[in-house]
């Protein structure tokens, strides 16, 4: 297929763009750069061994979608959006308008356009604070913070949208923690300043670029009393996207999945699998928890399991080893 996907110069786009080149797809990306560079672009046709389509540009501009549309377009993948909760506090309108302006510009272009399939980045975020882990897809959702605010309205858009013709197709994929890198460790996640995540976090304590890790709470009701979260290899999410798209092709209307393992590390499982696959050692405080923060969160994958035929395959070594490569060559490059 000729695949657009958007802010495919991202963490998460950048490896799925690998996975979808080395399948047989063509690629064309449209992204701003706003939080990532061309150089990942450049290693994404390395280590496929073929070459994409860059359009720079942005999604709420309409002018820029069309010239990422030229030469037909047969599927949308959607990553591009702002991420960051703590910002989307403070700067709610930018991601109202970011995120929701630029979905419902991108559904307008691909409606012009004829395109009717869609996939989409969604989170575990709108699920809120869940009554039961593991959760399942029909669990109730709800919204914490205006970023998770803006993944439920942009569900709800684009099922609105499916639903006002029966040939469209559109695929929301709730990601619950997506960790790791590339095995080659040529791209991965480097966040721009003091990352906001654990996994980013625990990588620069152990590359030596910061002192200790803050553990935000062990007074959980959780075993050592630390948060639990379901990481997933950003490999395996990348896997997902492709089973995705093919759902897409061939089924009409509008499903969401859990895209977890189904299984919850605590955050010092997490900081003792870093400190066994790099060797070193992850200095660290307990302070007070962060606000909004859950105990635990876990998927229930199966759904994508029975329907898009997609496991994750990588337990928390390879995403530990994979992030620990990454970071490592990220400060040689420096
Ligand atoms: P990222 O910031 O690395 O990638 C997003 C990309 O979109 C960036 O390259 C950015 O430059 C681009 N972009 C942003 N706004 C744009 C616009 N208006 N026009 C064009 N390009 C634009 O983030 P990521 O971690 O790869 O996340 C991808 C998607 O997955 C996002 O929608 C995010 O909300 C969602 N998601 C991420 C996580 C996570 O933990 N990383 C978890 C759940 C959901
Ligand atoms: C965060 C976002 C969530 C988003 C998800 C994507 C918040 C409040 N939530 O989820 O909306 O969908 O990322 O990956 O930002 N921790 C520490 N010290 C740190 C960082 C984190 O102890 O320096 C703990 C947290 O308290 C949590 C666990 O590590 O228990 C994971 O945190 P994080 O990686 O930020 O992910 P989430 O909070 O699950």
């Amino acid at each position: 297929m000729n695949l657009l996907v958007t802010g495919g110069a991202g963490y998460i786009g950048s490896h799925t763009c690998v996975r979808l080149l080395e399948a047989g797809h063509d690629v064309t990306v449209i992204d701003n750069l706003c939080n990532s560079s061309p150089i990942a672009l450049e290693r994404v046709q390395e280590l496929a061994g073929r070459s994409l389509r860059f359009v720079q540009g942005d999604i709420r501009n309409r002018a820029d979608l069309d010239k990422a549309f030229e030469g037909g377009i047969d599927a949308v993948i959607h990553f591009a959006a702002l991420k960051a909760v703590g910002e989307s506090g403070e700067q709610p309108l930018a991601y109202f308008d970011n995120n929701i302006g630029g979905t419902i510009t991108l559904m307008q272009a691909m409606e012009a356009r004829g395109v009717t399939r869609l996939v989409f980045s969604s989170s575990a975020t709108v699920y809120g604070q869940p009554d039961h882990v593991p959760v399942k897809e029909d669990a109730p959702l709800r919204v914490t913070n205006p970023y998770g605010r803006t993944k439920l309205v942009m569900e709800d858009l684009i099922r609105d949208w499916c639903a006002s013709r029966p040939q469209l197709s559109a695929v929301l994929l709730r990601y619950f923690n997506p960790v790791g890198a590339h095995p080659s460790g040529r791209i991965g996640e480097d966040p721009r300043g003091v990352p906001n995540n654990l996994m980013p976090y625990v990588a620069q304590v152990a590359v030596g670029r910061r002192e200790r890790l803050q553990v935000f709470g062990n007074d959980y009701p959780t075993p050592d009393g630390t948060g639990i979260r379901d990481y997933l290899h950003v490999m395996d999410l990348a896997e997902a996207h492709l089973k995705a798209v093919g759902y897409a092709a061939a089924h009409a209307g509008c499903e969401a999945f859990n895209l977890g393992t189904g299984r919850g590390y605590s955050v010092l499982e997490l900081v003792r699998a870093f400190e066994a696959a790099s060797g070193r050692a992850v200095p660290l405080d307990i302070v007070g928890r962060r606000a909004g923060d859950v105990a635990e969160l876990t998927a229930d994958p199966r759904k994508a399991n029975a329907v898009l035929g997609w496991h994750a395959e990588h337990g928390i070594a390879a995403m530990c080893g994979d992030a620990w490569r990454f970071q490592q060559q990220a400060v040689a490059e420096e």
